[in-house]
């Protein structure tokens, strides 16, 4: 069994989902809004925040293998699956569950971008860039949190941990 030290709890998750998500109605008043979530990870972040946004909105997702160990990105990113709606001209924000080394997110920046979106924007929950020195590319973000290796809310080891309803950081030993 892993050891697990609960690191946000379910009420602060909630509180900072209803943050983001007024600060996205807000920046979006009056503008049809497309939601593209990064799978798996990003299945409880999206529904909890695409329902608390006040909006016209649309929700469509990718998957992406980024070639890495279990717990490191290469950065190296491929589409798995890849988005059901033409982004051309539309407004849209990527929801993805954590920026970690920031790979991912970049490489899918640049290959969404090259489909002329209107305006292209990332949403994370978590982001470890502070805590590792680097630049955040977010345009949101719920919380930075220590360099350490995370699940829950989505966010898996090997697949597990999913479903909890918080974040704990996992330290198998
Ligand atoms: P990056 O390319 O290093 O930013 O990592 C991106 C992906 O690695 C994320 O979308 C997650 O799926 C996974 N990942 C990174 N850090 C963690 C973690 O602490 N827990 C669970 N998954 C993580
Ligand atoms: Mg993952």
């Amino acid at each position: 069994m892993d050891s697990m030290r609960p690191l946000l709890t379910e009420e602060q998750i909630q509180e900072r989902v209803a943050e983001l998500a007024a600060q996205i109605t807000q920046d979006y008043v009056g503008r049809k809004l497309l939601l593209i979530g990064v799978l798996k990870g990003c299945f409880v972040f999206l529904a909890d925040l695409a329902r608390k946004i006040d909006g016209d909105l649309s929700i469509d997702f990718v998957q992406v293998s980024s070639y890495g160990t279990s717990r490191q990105s290469s950065g190296i990113v491929q589409i798995l699956l890849d988005t059901g709606i033409n982004i051309e001209g539309r407004n849209v924000i990527i929801v993805e569950d954590i920026e970690d080394s920031g790979l991912t997110l970049k490489h899918l920046r640049e290959l969404l971008s090259v489909r002329k979106p209107k305006s292209l924007r990332v949403c994370a929950l978590l982001s470890k860039m502070k805590a590792r020195g680097q630049e955040s590319q977010l345009d949101y973000v719920g919380f930075e949190i220590p360099d350490e290796f995370v699940v829950g809310y989505g966010l898996d080891y090997a697949e597990r941990y999913r479903s909890l309803p918080y974040i704990a950081v996992i330290a198998n030993d």
